[in-house]
Formats: structure tokens, C-alpha cells, sequence
């Protein structure tokens, strides 16, 4: 939570006049051919540029054999001599670790993607708590400083080529040195950044990268994690060769949808000392590899130590519209022939699609009205902080999906690029948001870096520009997004921009978004904004939120729990069935952001310490749903819901009236306790329906009805008490490539096999050599068990262990054991693989 009330009203707000730039801009012809001006970085998209045979562009991963050591925010003697006097008198003489002959064998061997923060105990300090009660901040300076040193070999073949280290997120204030030689220094802890290390490497010898991290300060208010949690890679390039992240593909489908103009923008650098005469072809091939067109050669000349943009025009005909349904990716190649040999092939995914927000019917993908059904997120998991392996990017898109969401919120900043590439693949309308607020030449640096970065997924639908920002009601906020809005729409005049607003709409920065964002306030502020402002599209940038714990059914300020049902939320908020409810009934409203679709880490609510994490998740850290998946899943998808709840597990309160809930979306439920009928009731749109059940040991049973027809029974039982383990893992076949996880979900049963849904039985597991377990998890919020151990209690009957493979194929097996319980052990097939390759 930000220091300041988050309910401030802000005061100098200048209401301004409607007229505001609602409609989407910019046919292709619109394109400026402008280079980027001054303030934007060398920095940008799409993370898959891919080496071809017949190109000498490698893009090497860099995750593997680092070494890892905590330094000291306050102490040099404690962080490697560093601030003593000296450090940056002479070029190539930063950092001890730098040093050919420093012994970092004390030092911890790690592999990327790595956060610290997860590794740490918690500790009961409440300026932490925000950030998920982990010793970070000026208050903890032995443990808020992190060293990284990766030693490797470039071939002494790679002299005249052009190599850069690019880094996809470092958590934060990271300085980076290469062989001693300082290459930058990186504030933000979600930007992307890449440093030209050509001039400073050892051709056919050995090379030291030492990355110093710094999160004595934090960014936001939630838990952001600690380290290199993301990618890291190494590009060679020929001298000749295509930007950095300089790719931009625009298509214009026409009316009917049965051919699209496809605009290619591209600059090619030459970074050499000569002329370059070069040929540039673009060919775009389909989702199963094919050839579906190829431009003829462009001719272009580049003069030393310069830049051309290339611009083509490719027609396709009767494209495969990327859309929720068939989430289709074309791959555009651009070719670079320079002296008769391929100098460049560079790969950029995209789709064909055309979006569209109206202030009267909301948002159209395709032409279709599609009302969007988001969910806000942070980046975190169970088990592993904010370092995610990508396949749990994956997972979570996974998870959301089957609950019936299309949206997902990068709140409050610039996300992993596989999470983009998961929404892509899998069909996800993305809002994609920069961290800051602001026209400084950092945030704007920030801005432009994710746009550059992530213009070309299908998936992202629109910008947002800022989170409830103290100024997003005055005239100067108005002046710093209308800088904002200016950078993106060059960069990217395809999308429309908007902030998440919780208060002053129709003022400040409300005149200058193409979409108006509502946090929060669900109902008379959203329709007097549409009645005063009419041509503005609209859009729930945040709603909800219930906190709940999942398998919780009273509130426990003590141990940190929120009940279940769908009743508790924050003053601010609303619970699903009333913000559902205002959207689902309002055509205009493009639909809503509801915080938050997974738990994270940090924010305790209602409830501090014990609690360590949120409780707005829809399903708890390890991704297991709570009741309300099930309310969304039957308003937002078309499957039949038959949801009841709570369990049937009361030893002691016999006799005493229990909530019966029921999420569905058929026309009538029966709910019968040990066989007699407790009633029928009508299931109201967007609504549950609930008895108050008096207690026997035994079943209640749940019967939905569909046109006159019984289509469901659900029931809970009153279990056995624990008897035995089982594990059920999302995939039992992975890939050995030392990077494919298996997400397994370990049950406790009783004696029947069924759930014991208050067990919280310790389980302890044992992974065998051709595998790692990296992290653990039960989602219970006020857990202080460590998530980098070998053990975990279940809670109520679940908890998760994430198991990475190595590089050697063959079986993994995972036991699971528990005093007094029979164990269990899961095979998982780790399948031969051709890892990615690495440096
Ligand atoms: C919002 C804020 C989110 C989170 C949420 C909790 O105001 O944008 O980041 O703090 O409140 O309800």
C-alpha cells in the first residue's frame, strides 16, 4: 500500500470539456518514418529473434553457471570493497569479483532465472510488509545487496562481429561491469536493457560479467522479488545486421477479412567502417512454417556507422485472424544479403487482428464484440518468487483461461516477455503497463522499452500509461501523459493508451487517454462519466475485489484468514457478483480488470502479519482455485457450473446452521442433506444461491437443473481423516532442457480417496537425480515455511511442488511422504530435448 491515502481525493483537478481523442488513430499510411528521438533507449521488442542456418545471428541464453554471493548495502569491507574510494578512477577496474584471480568458490552457484528475496526468512518488520515481510530496504542492508559473476568464453571467430548482452528484468538498481569495465547502471526493475559489449570482451579467451543488484529501494507496493529473475542473453550479429528490437509489423485487414495489408518497419545498421550495400527481403510464413508471401528484394545503402529503415508492404490473402479462438501466429523473416552471402535472418512473431474500442458497445476484436473478462496480476508464484521458468507463465494463462478469463493485466509494470509470448499462443487480451507515471527521460526510456519490446504481440490490445497517480486528476498530470501518449502513438500507432484511474474522471489526464479507466467505484461515477463524456470508450482497469482464503469458511484475524463465501472486501471494492453484475449489464463498458486473478505476495489484506500475502487472488499463490473461480467460471464461460460449497467436514458443530453456497449457472438447484431435500431454489443471473444448512455428519448434495432437466449433481462429503498422499502434476512429461518444470499438486486423502479439506499434514519429498525441486507452496497466506525446502504442511489437503528438469532425460521420480500417511511417488518422463541454445 502506497504511503499516501489510497483514497485521496486530488485536489487542484481542472475539469476539462469532452471532445476527448477517443477513436483509434492511424490507417498504415499514417506510419511516421521517423527515427526514434533522443529520449527513447536502444531498446524494444520481441524477445524471439531466433539464429537461422544460413546467418551468423545467435542468440545464446545465459541463465546457466552463474555465481551468487549477498553483499552489503552500508559496509564495503562486507560488499567486496565496493565504494571504497577509487572504484570508477580508472576504466576497466570495477569491482573486485571482476578480477580474473577473485575465488568466488564461496560463492553460491545459481541459474537464471534467480530472486533472492524468496530465499529469505520473514521477519516481522511492518515496513516490509508490503513487500511480503522479507528483509530487504535501508533497514536491512545485509541482506538487500546481491552479487552475480558469470565467467565465459567467447571464440576468438567472433572478432568483427557485433555482440550485446541483453537483460529482459533485473530486480533492481543493477550496475554492470564486464571485464572490469562498467557498462551501465539500470534503475528499473522491470524494464528490459541491453549494453553493446563488442569493445569490451576477450576474443578466445575468458570473460567475467559481474552484475551488482541493489533493492534497498523498492518500486511499488507489492512484492517484487530480488536478483536477475529474468532472462538473460548474449546476441552475435554480423556488423550488418538488423536493430535491436527495431521490428514493427502493422496490419490492415480489410473490411470482410479476406485480405490484409502488412506494413513492415525495420532499420538495419551497419556497424562497420565501410559502405554497405545490402538486400532486404521480408517473408512471412504461417503457424505451421509455411511460405505465405516474400517482398522482393529491397536495395539499400548504408553509410559507416549508420542506420537505414526499411519499409515494406506485403498483401496476404485470406489471413488466419489471430484471435481467442485460434490464437494464430504468422513469423515474419527478414533476410539481409550483403556481398552476395546472408548477412542477418531475424524473426519476429505477430498476428493479423484488428481491434477496436467504442464508447457505446465496447471493445470488437475482429469485428466481434468481445467483452473483456480481465483479471489484474503481479508476477509472482508459490515456490519461486518472481523467477519464473517460462512454462509457469504458461500454467497461470492455463489457469485463468479455464476460469473463462480473456484479459490480463500487467499491473503495475512492464511484464516477463513469455508471459506475452503464453497470452499469444494461448489467446490472451492483454492491457501491457508501464511502471512510472511520467515524462522524465527514465520513465520515458521505460515506456518506450516495453512498447518497442511488445508492439508486435497480437495479445496486447492497449497501453496503460499509470495506477492511481496523485496527479491523474490535474492539468500537470494531463501534461505528462499527453508526453507519454506522444511517445507511444509514434512508436506504436496502432493501439490506444489509457490509465487507471480511481478518482477525478473527466479531469486531468482523463482528456488525454483514448480509453477512459475505471479502478474501483462500480456503479453511479462510471455512468455519469458515459453520460458527460459519450464518446469516450470506457473500461474497468480494476475491479472486484473479494479477499478470501481458499477452504476457509470465518473470518480469523489471528491466524490471517478470510472466509470463502463471496461477501468480504475492502472498503474501496466490491465483491465478484456486484462489479460483475454492473458490467455484464453495461454494453458500453468494454469490461473490466478484476484485482487479482492469481494471490501474490505482499499487500496483506484485511490483515497484516501473520499474513504475508493478498488475499484478492481468484485462486490462491499455487494457483488452486477458491469458491469464487467457480462464480466466474459460470458467468464467463459457457460450460455448466455446478459449484457447492463449503466442505462437509464440522466435527463439533452439530447441530449449528451452516452457509450452503452454490456457484451456477443453470436455472435451479435442489440441495439435499443425507438425502432429504432442503429446497429448491432459482439461480439468479450473475448470482449464487445459499441455504443455511444445520449440521449432520454425512452429504449434501447439490442437483441443477437445465430446461427441466437434471444436468449436475455436486456433493461434499464428510471425510475420513488422512490416510495417504496423492500427487497429481499438470504434465508427467516434461522436456530435459533444465528449464521445463512439472507443477505437481499433492493431495491428502482419506481412507476413499477423497480430499481432506482440512489437512495440513507436513509432506516431505525427495527428487531423484534426473530432476530439482525448485520451490514449494500450500497457498495458505500466513505460512512462514520456506519455499526454497524439501518439505511443506498441506493446507486444507493441498500443497505444490514445482520440479525442474536437468539435462538428462529419463525418468524423475518424486516421493512424497508423511508421518503416518501412505506415500506416494510420481514418475515424471523427462523427454530428450535440444535445450535452447547457451552460452
Ligand atoms: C488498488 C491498487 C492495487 C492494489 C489494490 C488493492 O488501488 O491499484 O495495486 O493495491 O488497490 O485493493
Amino acid at each position: 500500500m502506497r504511503k499516501w491515502t489510497r483514497r485521496e481525493v486530488l485536489k487542484s483537478g481542472v475539469a476539462v470539456p469532452a471532445g476527448i481523442a477517443a477513436g483509434l488513430p492511424a490507417s498504415v499510411a499514417a506510419i511516421s518514418s521517423s527515427k526514434p528521438a533522443a529520449e527513447e533507449p536502444a531498446t524494444g521488442s520481441s524477445a524471439m529473434q531466433a539464429a537461422g542456418a544460413d546467418s551468423p545471428r545467435q542468440r545464446l541464453l545465459m541463465d546457466f553457471g552463474w555465481r551468487f554471493h549477498l553483499g552489503h548495502a552500508c559496509d564495503p569491507a562486507r560488499d567486496f570493497g565496493f565504494d571504497g574510494q577509487g572504484a570508477f578512477a580508472k576504466s576497466g577496474d570495477l569491482f573486485e569479483p571482476s578480477k580474473d584471480k577473485f575465488d568466488d568458490s564461496k560463492w553460491r552457484a545459481v541459474d537464471l532465472p534467480h530472486d533472492w528475496a524468496v530465499e529469505l526468512d520473514f521477519v516481522n518488520d511492518p515496513e516490509t510488509g508490503d513487500h511480503g515481510y522479507k528483509p530487504l530496504g535501508r533497514n536491512h542492508p545485509e541482506t538487500s545487496i546481491g552479487w552475480y559473476r558469470r565467467v565465459f568464453e567467447v571464440p576468438a571467430s567472433d572478432l568483427g562481429k557485433r555482440l550485446s548482452i541483453e537483460f529482459d528484468g533485473v530486480f533492481r538498481d543493477a550496475m554492470v561491469a564486464l571485464n572490469g569495465h562498467f557498462l551501465g547502471r539500470n534503475l528499473s526493475g522491470y524494464a528490459p536493457f541491453r549494453y553493446d559489449v563488442t569493445d569490451f570482451l576477450n576474443y578466445g579467451g575468458k570473460n567475467i560479467l559481474v552484475v551488482r543488484v541493489d533493492v534497498t529501494q523498492g518500486e511499488g507496493w507489492f512484492y517484487e522479488g530480488a536478483g536477475i529473475y529474468r532472462h538473460v542473453w548474449l546476441v552475435k550479429t554480423h556488423a550488418v545486421h538488423v536493430g535491436q528490437w527495431v521490428t514493427q509489423v502493422i496490419s490492415d485487414v480489410r473490411p470482410g477479412g479476406n485480405a490484409a495489408t502488412v506494413t513492415i518497419l525495420t532499420d538495419v545498421d551497419n556497424d562497420s567502417d565501410a559502405e554497405s550495400e545490402a538486400n532486404v527481403v521480408a517473408t512471412i510464413q504461417d503457424a505451421s512454417g509455411k511460405l505465405v508471401v516474400r517482398t522482393s528484394p529491397q536495395h539499400i545503402a548504408i553509410p559507416p556507422r549508420s542506420t537505414r529503415e526499411v519499409k515494406q508492404q506485403i498483401e496476404v490473402s485470406n489471413p488466419v485472424l489471430w484471435s481467442l479462438e485460434q490464437p494464430h501466429l504468422y513469423r515474419l523473416v527478414t533476410t539481409v544479403e550483403a556481398g552476395g552471402v546472408v548477412v542477418d535472418r531475424d524473426e519476429t512473431p505477430f498476428g493479423i487482428r484488428t481491434l477496436r474500442f467504442d464508447p457505446d458497445h465496447g471493445f470488437f476484436l475482429n469485428g466481434q464484440p468481445v467483452k473483456i473478462q480481465g483479471m489484474c496480476n503481479h508476477q509472482d508464484h508459490a515456490g519461486v518468487g518472481s523467477a519464473l521458468p517460462d512454462r509457469i507463465q504458461y500454467y497461470r494463462i492455463e489457469k485463468l483461461k479455464a476460469m473463462g478469463v480473456n484479459g490480463y493485466r500487467t499491473s503495475h509494470n512492464t511484464p516477463t516477455p513469455e508471459l506475452l509470448d503464453a497470452c499469444d499462443r494461448l489467446g490472451m487480451l492483454v492491457m501491457d503497463e508501464t511502471r512510472t507515471m511520467s515524462s522524465s527521460p527514465h520513465a520515458l526510456h521505460e515506456l518506450a522499452a516495453m512498447i518497442r519490446r511488445d508492439r508486435n504481440h497480437p495479445s496486447v490490445i492497449i497501453w496503460s500509461l499509470a495506477n492511481e497517480e496523485p496527479d491523474q486528476g490535474t492539468e500537470r498530470g494531463a501534461r505528462i501523459v499527453a508526453s507519454m501518449k506522444r511517445l507511444a502513438r509514434r512508436l506504436d500507432p496502432s493501439r490506444p493508451v489509457t490509465t487507471a484511474m480511481d478518482d477525478a474522471w473527466g479531469q486531468g489526464v482523463s482528456a488525454v487517454v483514448d480509453v477512459q479507466g475505471f479502478n474501483y467505484k462500480h456503479g453511479k461515477e462510471i455512468d455519469a462519466f458515459h453520460q458527460k463524456f459519450p464518446q469516450q470508450p470506457t473500461i474497468g482497469t480494476e475491479t472486484g475485489s473479494t479477499v478470501s482464503t481458499r477452504g476457509i469458511y470465518a473470518n480469523d484475524k489471528e491466524q490471517g484468514y478470510v472466509s470463502a463465501y463471496d461477501l468480504n472486501f475492502p472498503e474501496w471494492a466490491a465483491t465478484a457478483e456486484t462489479w460483475w453484475t454492473i458490467y455484464a449489464t453495461r454494453p458500453f463498458l468494454a469490461g473490466g480488470f478484476c484485482w487479482t486473478g492469481f494471490d501474490y505476495r505482499g499487500e496483506p489484506t484485511p490483515y497484516r502479519w501473520p499474513c504475508i500475502n493478498s488475499h484478492f487472488g481468484i485462486v490462491d499463490t499455487c494457483g488452486f482455485p477458491k469458491d469464487d473461480f467457480y462464480y466466474y467460471q459460470a458467468w464467463w464461460t459457457d460450460k455448466p457450473v455446478l459449484h457447492l460449497f463449503p466442505h462437509w467436514d464440522w466435527p463439533g458443530k452439530e447441530g449449528e446452521e451452516i452457509d450452503v453456497w452454490c456457484h451456477s449457472n443453470l436455472d435451479k438447484v435442489e440441495l439435499f442433506l443425507n438425502g432429504a431435500s432442503l429446497g429448491t431454489q432459482e439461480v439468479k443471473r450473475y448470482s449464487h444461491v445459499a441455504w443455511k444448512v444445520k449440521y449432520a455428519p454425512g452429504t449434501i448434495e447439490a442437483r441443477g437443473y437445465k430446461g427441466g432437466q437434471q444436468v449436475l449433481v455436486s456433493n461434499r462429503e464428510t471425510t475420513g481423516g488422512p490416510v495417504k498422499i496423492a500427487l497429481r502434476p499438470d504434465r508427467q512429461s516434461i522436456q530435459a532442457d533444465a528449464e521445463d518444470v512439472s507443477l505437481v499438486e499433492i493431495q491428502v486423502l482419506d481412507q476413499q480417496g477423497r480430499v481432506v479439506p482440512v489437512a495440513d499434514n507436513e509432506i516431505t519429498f525427495q527428487c531423484s537425480a534426473g530432476g530439482k525441486l525448485i520451490g514449494v507452496g500450500n497457498g495458505n497466506p500466513s505460512s512462514h515455511e520456506p519455499d526454497k525446502a524439501d518439505r511443506r504442511r498441506a493446507f486444507n489437503g493441498l500443497c505444490m511442488a514445482i520440479v525442474q528438469s536437468t539435462r538428462a532425460p529419463g525418468e524423475i521420480r518424486l516421493q512424497a511422504s508423511s508421518p503416518g500417511l501412505e506415500p506416494a511417488t510420481l514418475v515424471i518422463e523427462s523427454r530428450n530435448a535440444v535445450p535452447r541454445p547457451s552460452v
